[in-house]
């Protein structure tokens, strides 16, 4: 049996990498790892009470609002609701809404038309919108036919029980405020998932990089991070709870920074704690911005384990003039510079991208770039999307959106084209060998089979045995669809 193992730096030789890696271990600060002292740990699913006011909550977007949501659903279980998954129960309705294109707010007004029909036939029930198009489309959204009674932005949710109360007496709910300290750092999440098994932490808020194209630092405002004490809290917690993976989330993770009393933490430290909480949580991260991974973070990566071996490295455009003006701080050949680090130091990670095509007066030799880039890279997974006008962002106010649809269209096509096959030669390199996955859930497919994914987040599809949801397992990878790698149980 062939065992893959990204930390083969480990066994093979003594390298410069190894050297650093000893380092590093060496002198991380101790006190660092010191852990709160007594953790209460908290109630985090949610409870479900008949004679108790329900909201149903509904969420799009990034994973960034599906921890949100998770924060709102805390507050106002605290605040004597239940959640509900029926929005026909429900007392209150908020929908998550997401700005990043102009398809995700479309999606949102089509929900809210649904929603009309809800309040048609119960007229007492709340509808409130939060998240990103509240804090852009305030004023549009209170004028729409009187459906929408709170709007309530994202740094403003401990306000939302008082906003409800506000809505119930007749008045208008709204708060779209953006703080510079709000972290929601003490609010244990009511956990929203189904399995149990992986769950979000989001470590940060906001975000300063200001990308031409991104309407995020004005819907989120500026980056502040999260106390780390109370970040390895939730992961103890959640650990404590079952739960075997976590993902530390941030609109750029890698320029996380808490100013404590005594000393400063960078997010190389912060991920070394986490990964402390036990060699059976496996952690990940989302998302990284190419200017800020350091070699310490890599390094991290390779000392430990549990850190998975995926990094999701959003590149956008693969020609430099593009990325100058997407305003992203980085080249194509510091792009290639930070791949090759990653490939040196940690010899086994995927890595996953994000590709925006058709930006502004991108012509037909920038999108030839793109694709060059990501059959250099050899992506393992992209999200593809065309280039949609953000207004007020900088492109909307200094650029113009001048190329054709149809063009947009093509390259997204030829973009999504290429992936796939870097997508299904990535699968069929894995074919044959075996690896270690945790199972996360019952296959969609087969009641027989259960899923779970490697360390290099593909998901792996194999029959269920005697194994269960949680464990960690080896599989044998015998085949493999485009998105899909399936195996068998093997020992270790
Ligand atoms: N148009 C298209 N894609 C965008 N993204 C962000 N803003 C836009 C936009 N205006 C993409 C980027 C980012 C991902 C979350 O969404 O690729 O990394
Ligand atoms: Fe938007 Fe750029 Fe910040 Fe990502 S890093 S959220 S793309 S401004």
């Amino acid at each position: 049996m062939m065992l893959s193992n990204g930390r083969a730096i480990y066994h093979n030789c003594f390298t410069f990498c190894e050297f650093a890696i000893t380092f590093a271990k060496n002198n991380r600060m101790s006190s660092l790892f010191n852990k709160p002292k007594s953790i209460e740990f908290k109630n985090i699913k949610p409870v479900y009470r008949e004679n108790l006011p329900k909201l149903y909550i509904e969420t799009y977007g990034c994973q960034m609002n599906v921890s949100d949501s998770e924060v709102v659903a805390s507050i106002m279980q605290s605040n004597g609701y239940v959640i509900t998954e029926r929005i026909e129960e429900a007392d209150i309705v908020l929908i998550n809404t997401c700005s990043i294109r102009d398809n995700a707010e479309q999606r949102v007004w089509g929900r809210l038309d649904i929603f009309r029909l809800e309040k048609k036939k119960r007229p007492s029930i709340l509808v409130g919108v939060i998240g990103c198009m509240a804090e852009r489309l305030r004023e549009e959204l209170m004028d729409h036919d009187k459906l929408v009674d709170l709007v309530v932005g994202p740094d403003a949710y401990r306000e939302l029980p008082q906003l409800v109360r506000a809505a119930e007496s007749g008045q208008k709910g709204i708060n779209v405020l953006l703080s510079r300290e709000e972290t929601y750092a003490e609010i244990s999440p009511i956990r929203l998932d189904k399995n149990g098994v992986s769950a979000f932490i989001s470590i940060m808020r906001g975000c300063n990089n200001m990308c031409s194209y991104c309407v995020v630092p004005y819907t989120r405002g500026a980056e502040r991070s999260r106390d780390p004490k109370t970040i390895l809290r939730e992961a103890e917690e959640l650990f404590a709870n079952g739960y075997r993976e976590v993902t530390l989330l941030g609109q750029n993770v890698n320029s996380y920074r808490w100013k404590g009393q005594d000393e400063d933490t960078n997010f190389a430290e912060l991920l070394e704690m986490v990964a402390q909480v036990s060699p059976s949580l496996r952690v990940r991260f989302s998302t990284s911005h190419p200017k800020d991974i350091s070699d310490e973070v890599l390094y991290t990566i390779a000392m430990y384990e549990n850190i998975c071996n995926n990094i999701h490295l959003p590149v956008q455009s693969g020609s430099s003039r593009i990325l100058k003006l997407m305003n992203r701080n980085y080249t194509r050949d510091f792009y290639m510079e930070r791949i090759r680090a990653i490939r040196h130091i940690l010899s086994d990670c995927s890595i996953s991208t994000d590709i925006i095509t058709g930006f502004c007066t991108e012509t037909e030799e920038d999108h030839q770039d793109t694709l060059s880039l990501m059959e250099w890279v050899n992506f393992d997974f992209a999200y593809m999307f065309k280039y949609s006008e953000r207004p007020n962002t900088k492109a909307s106010r200094h650029l113009t959106d001048d190329v054709p649809e149809e063009i947009k269209t093509k390259r997204l096509n030829e973009i999504i084209l290429l992936q796939h096959k870097l997508s299904e030669l990535s699968k069929k390199k894995d074919v044959g060998k075996s690896f270690e996955v945790l199972v996360e859930g019952e296959s969609k497919r087969s009641a027989e089979y259960y899923y779970g994914r490697t360390s290099y987040n593909k998901v792996v599809v194999f029959p269920k045995e005697s194994c269960r949801i949680g464990d960690y397992i080896y599989v044998e990878i015998s085949d493999c669809t485009p998105a899909t790698l399936i195996g068998k149980i093997v020992e270790e």
